[in-house]
């Protein structure tokens, strides 16, 4: 058995939430590495009646697996109000958290600041918004680069060294004021007080706990959040998040030495598709990307905002499987093309007269780049909840197949549908040697 990230590798929303519910079955631990709650993990399963549907923010995907710890490691920013909330909602339906959640002492905590910065700084840039969240996301880890940020574990001890923080975060406080937002610093005190006694239960050393379960040969899955085009060093910068969403991230981002992690899935939406601003190279503007809005149910998870929709672009996909290391494909959404007659997929682009096939650092560039296509024929037949990759139609294997070939890595999930149940799960691949033994848990979550 191996220690797995997942991680996505478009521009977020590839269906990381239903492959790592799939999968932990397989591991005792899952952990978040970064981010916060501009993320939103969709779960579903169960058919009819009995169907449940999750979406989580910041706590990690593993929450319905009984049996399974899940953790929010220091690489993230937490809003303590937002993780209390998806506790209670959690419970409320039924979820037990206690004694199998933890947050790592040395995340940073979001505050109310840090949204109100979000917002007044993206009205300041106007035309040239990124199109954030609105969670504070971005102010959160500036305090945390910058050095006044506050840790999970010095809210919760209180005394000299909080006071000390407190005093740098005056400064904090002016800032915001200066740029327009309203702030009251009483009611700021107040959330301190009330935070540090609501989350010092959840507190713990997480690199001394993931060290003490590995060495005791218990397994630990990485849940990535967002994709690696939105990685503030790997993506479309500036129009990322302001974390490393990438496979890299999830040592710094838990506290795990790099040669602790044996290997990544790279999540796959089967076409594109991105909320926000900033440059998308296979957009479509026209009735087929509105169909795969419509079929596809393309809307925000965590803002409700429409996805930008667009053609699988092998560009984008080339550069998130180098640097992830994604020796094997969790492929997403393939159900959402039963209809087309015919698909395209970039393999390159024409820039200036220039056929480019690794991604430009520039944002102008990226803005000019004309995708060079290549067609096939669409399979015009039903493939939800196909369970054997053998069923699927032909066309769709031969698409599968060409990604497959062109990023060196075997698509050893293929998903049909927003359920559990719909996947086919391939034991033969890179998978089925990390799972091992286990790999008959994870047969049986799909129900075969
Ligand atoms: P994440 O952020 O990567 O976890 O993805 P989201 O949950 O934000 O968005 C993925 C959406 O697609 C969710 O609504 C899922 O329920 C849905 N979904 C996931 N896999 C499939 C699939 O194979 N087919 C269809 N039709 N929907 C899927
Ligand atoms: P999951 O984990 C899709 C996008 C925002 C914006 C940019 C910066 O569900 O895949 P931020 O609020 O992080 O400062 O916004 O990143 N973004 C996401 N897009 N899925 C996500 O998460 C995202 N998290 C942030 O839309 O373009
Ligand atoms: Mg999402």
């Amino acid at each position: 058995m191996a220690n797995v990230a997942v991680v996505g590798m478009q521009w977020g929303d590839e269906g990381k939430g239903k492959i790592i519910d799939l999968l932990c079955p397989a591991f005792d631990a899952v952990v978040r590495f970064q981010g916060g709650n501009n993320a939103g993990h969709t779960v579903k399963f169960g058919s009819g009646e009995g169907d449940e549907h999750f979406a989580l923010h910041l706590i990690p995907s593993g929450i319905l697996h009984e049996g399974v710890a899940c953790y929010l490691g220091n690489g993230m920013v937490i809003n303590p109000d937002a993780f209390l909330a998806e506790v209670a909602q959690l419970e409320r339906r039924g979820i037990e958290t206690a004694g199998r959640l933890r947050l790592s002492d040395r995340a940073h905590a979001l505050t109310p600041v840090h949204v109100a910065l979000d917002i007044v700084r993206e009205e300041a840039r106007g035309a040239d918004r990124i199109g954030t969240t609105a969670k504070g996301i971005g102010p959160a880890y500036e305090s945390k680069i910058g050095r006044t940020g506050i840790r999970l574990a010095e809210l919760v001890a209180g005394g000299e060294a909080m006071r000390n923080r407190q005093i740098v975060r005056v400064a904090d406080f002016e800032r915001p004021a200066a740029e327009g937002a309203e702030l009251d610093p009483e009611a700021a005190a107040e959330d301190f007080t009330r935070w540090a006694e609501r989350l010092s239960p959840y507190l713990c050393d997480l690199s001394v706990e993931l060290d003490g379960l590995i060495r005791n040969g218990r397994t630990v899955l990485f849940e990535g959040a967002q994709g690696a085009l939105l990685d503030v060093d790997h993506g479309t910068y500036p129009y990322v998040t302001s974390s490393n969403s990438t496979t890299g991230g999830a040592a710094t981002g838990s506290g795990v030495p790099p040669t602790a992690i044996d290997g990544a899935i790279g999540v796959v939406k089967a076409y594109t598709t991105r909320v926000g601003e900033g440059p998308m190279p296979t957009e479509l503007v026209d009735d087929v990307g509105l169909h795969l809005r419509d079929r596809g149910h393309e809307f925000g998870t965590t803002t409700g905002r429409p996805r930008r929709c667009g053609w699988l672009d092998l560009v984008v996909l080339r550069h998130a499987s180098r640097v992830n290391g994604a020796r094997c494909l969790a492929l997403t959404k393939i159900d959402v093309l039963d209809e087309l007659e015919e698909l395209r997929v970039c393999v390159a682009y024409r820039i200036g007269g220039e056929v480019v096939r690794n991604l430009p650092a520039v944002t102008d560039r990226l803005e000019a780049a004309e995708p060079i296509y290549r067609t096939f024929p669409g399979w015009k037949q039903d493939t939800r909840g196909v369970l054997d990759r053998s069923d699927l139609p032909q066309a769709a294997l031969d698409y599968i197949d060409f990604l497959e070939q062109e990023l060196e890595a075997s698509a050893d999930l293929i998903s049909s549908g927003p359920r559990r149940e719909e996947t086919v799960v391939s034991g033969g691949g890179a998978l089925g040697e990390w799972l091992g033994d286990r790999f008959g848990t994870v047969q049986a979550a799909v129900g075969g």
